[in-house]
């Protein structure tokens, strides 16, 4: 793809048509994104150290204390390392190879018997006898309904009777302004989408009928000009939504929170939380 290209893209694309989300899974993405998982600095990728316990201590609150664990998109295993140190045994799911190597090594290192899998959450299988599985920070929204539904009957089906489900969804509010953002763009040396100089132009796209916001990534190489798309797109669901979806996979008791620290404001007011019962 060239500049000229550019001029002349699609002014608005099809939800999924230019792609379903950011290349995680790739392993230098991956590793570019593995630094923002670590630093300290911001919140992008995962939430900091000193939020993450808070997430984990009002986890372990609603689970009621030390079982078999699921974390579904485990990331660099920051969640599974400080619940396997409160008893619990962790098992992981995530598919980008920089963020288990990075679990595992930690795992290594603190002698934590950890069980990190790498895998699509929407393909792999979950194995059973769970008292909690967890998607946190946003990811259920990235899936298109048919896949999050599958995913909560598996889900489902690998807890034990009186299992816990937590998840931390966009409020509907937030994805629909996630799609009405203004374009913007940056210039960078070395950023999450290149590791060479190069800008990135966004844009973003509301589709009221659908519930669908879509992220448009225009990465140009610096030297070349050769630009590449990349695209995600979030769906997204009322409370009353959210709970049919729970519903209709079995699951019977359906609480919200409206943050996963229990905090009632949180320092990120977009997610809010699901708790479900089996
Ligand atoms: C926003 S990050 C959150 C990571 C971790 N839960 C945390 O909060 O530190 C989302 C994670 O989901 C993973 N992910 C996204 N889609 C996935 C899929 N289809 N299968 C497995 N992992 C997936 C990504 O690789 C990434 O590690």
């Amino acid at each position: 793809m060239n500049l000229l290209d550019i001029v002349n893209r699609i002014p608005i694309p099809e939800p999924y048509s230019e792609g379903e989300k950011i290349p995680w899974d790739d392993p230098e993405f991956s590793a570019r994104m593995l630094k923002y998982h670590l630093s300290q600095d911001h919140d992008a990728a995962s939430r900091r150290f000193s939020i993450i316990d808070k997430h984990v201590k009002f986890m372990d609150e609603l689970a009621g204390g030390p079982t078999r664990m699921l974390d579904l998109g485990c990331g660099p295993g920051f969640y599974t390392s400080r619940f396997t140190s409160l008893g619990y045994w962790c098992r992981g799911l995530d598919f980008s190879p920089a963020s288990l190597k990075y679990a595992r090594k930690q795992a290594l290192e603190a002698r934590q018997d950890i069980d990190y899998a790498l895998g699509d959450i929407r393909e792999a299988e979950y194995g059973d006898g769970y008292g909690l599985v967890t998607l946190v920070y946003g990811e259920f929204n990235v899936f298109k309904r048919v896949e999050i539904l599958n995913i909560l009957k598996k889900a489902h089906a690998s807890l034990d009777d009186g299992g816990l489900f937590i998840a931390e969804p966009h409020s509907f509010e937030a994805i629909k302004s996630f799609g009405k953002a203004p374009s913007s763009w940056y210039a960078a040396e070395d950023e999450l989408f290149s590791d060479k100089p190069h800008m990135v132009l966004t844009e973003h796209f509301w589709f009221q009928e659908q519930g669908v916001s879509v992220n448009r990534y225009i990465v140009i190489d610096a030297e070349t000009c050769e630009a590449k798309i990349h695209a995600d797109a979030l769906v997204a669901y009322t409370n009353e939504e959210y709970e049919g979806l729970f519903r209709e996979v079995g699951f019977s008791d359906v609480v919200f929170y409206p943050s996963l620290t229990g905090d009632k404001v949180d320092y990120n007011d977009q997610l809010m939380v699901i708790a479900a019962r089996k």
